[in-house]
């Protein structure tokens, strides 16, 4: 751990910067607006990792053209203060030149784990991440990259990249942050008016329910699909965008359930979209 929180905005600083970090390196990826999510990955990085270094960068290439790019909540002067309490010891911050330099055109791009779900739905959207993860990867050089099981399906893409680019580093899953009453943490929280934040919960007790059935034995994922369903049936505020029980690795879409499986849903709860997911077996 260095003695005071370093930050840099250009990858020469990085390299330079980098050459005083210990190893192990945890990189804790991020888009800002932190979180106690956020800070939960990088205790983890923390305890596990002689140095931790976080990347802020709102990733243009990974919103698609009527997302919420412009609109995403930034704070960069709250992160920073957040990071220096966590004890953080360098902070990436670089802008969208020096990750997308004038004439860009390399883009990584994982092939069937991208096609279900978020990808179905955000077209575009992993061929973003997957690339700025790839370019933090490359500049950062970390033993260990740290990201949220919110995000399970880009945890599983990213975890294929790694594998097939032949990255040497051990991506690590955190457990998802909840508030009390159950909301998966987000900065896309923010968004919600008072009413929408007190509809929101519902997305993770219809998942709980679920979870419930299959704990009780059931074994049949369309039963739990129509469970989750029920329960949000229930929530005027919220629309559901897809509900789907998958082979937790393969993501491809389960009749039975026989070994471990993803129950995730994506959802509307007014003009902001969630999403939430809960591990069976
Ligand atoms: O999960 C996120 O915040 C982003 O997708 C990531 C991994 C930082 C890439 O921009």
């Amino acid at each position: 751990m260095t003695e005071s929180m370093m930050i840099v905005n250009n990858l020469d600083e990085l390299l330079y910067a980098r050459r005083f970090l210990d190893r192990p390196l945890g990189l804790v990826p991020t888009m800002g607006y932190l979180h106690a999510g956020h800070i939960s990955l990088i205790q983890q990085a923390r305890q596990e990792c002689n140095s931790v270094l976080v990347s802020i960068f709102v990733n243009p290439t990974q919103f698609g053209p009527n997302e919420d790019f412009t609109s995403y909540p930034r704070n960069t002067e709250g992160d920073l203060h957040l990071l220096e309490q966590a004890g953080v010891d360098l902070v990436w911050m670089p802008s969208p030149e020096v990750m997308y330099p004038p004439g860009y055109q390399t883009w990584v791009e994982v092939d069937n784990l991208t096609k279900p779900l978020e990808g179905s739905m955000r077209p575009g959207h992993f061929r973003g991440v997957t690339t700025v993860v790839a370019k933090l990867f490359n500049a950062t050089r970390p033993d260990r990259a740290y990201f949220g099981q919110k995000d399970a399906q880009q945890a599983a893409v990213l975890r294929q990249m790694t594998r097939d680019l032949s990255y040497p580093l051990d991506i690590i899953v955190c457990p998802t942050l909840r508030e009390t009453d159950g909301l998966a943490m987000s900065s896309r929280n923010t968004y919600l008016d008072a009413q929408q934040r007190q509809a929101a919960p519902v997305l993770y007790r219809a998942l709980s329910a679920a979870r419930a059935d299959y704990e009780a034995g059931q074994r049949d994922a369309e039963g739990l699909r129509q469970k989750v369903k029920a329960v949000l049936a229930g929530e005027p505020q919220v629309s559901l965008q897809y509900i789907s029980c998958a082979d937790y690795d393969t993501l491809v879409e389960l009749e039975q359930i026989n070994a471990r499986a993803l129950l995730s849903l994506a959802a509307f709860v007014g003009k902001t979209r969630l999403i939430d997911n809960v591990v069976l077996g």
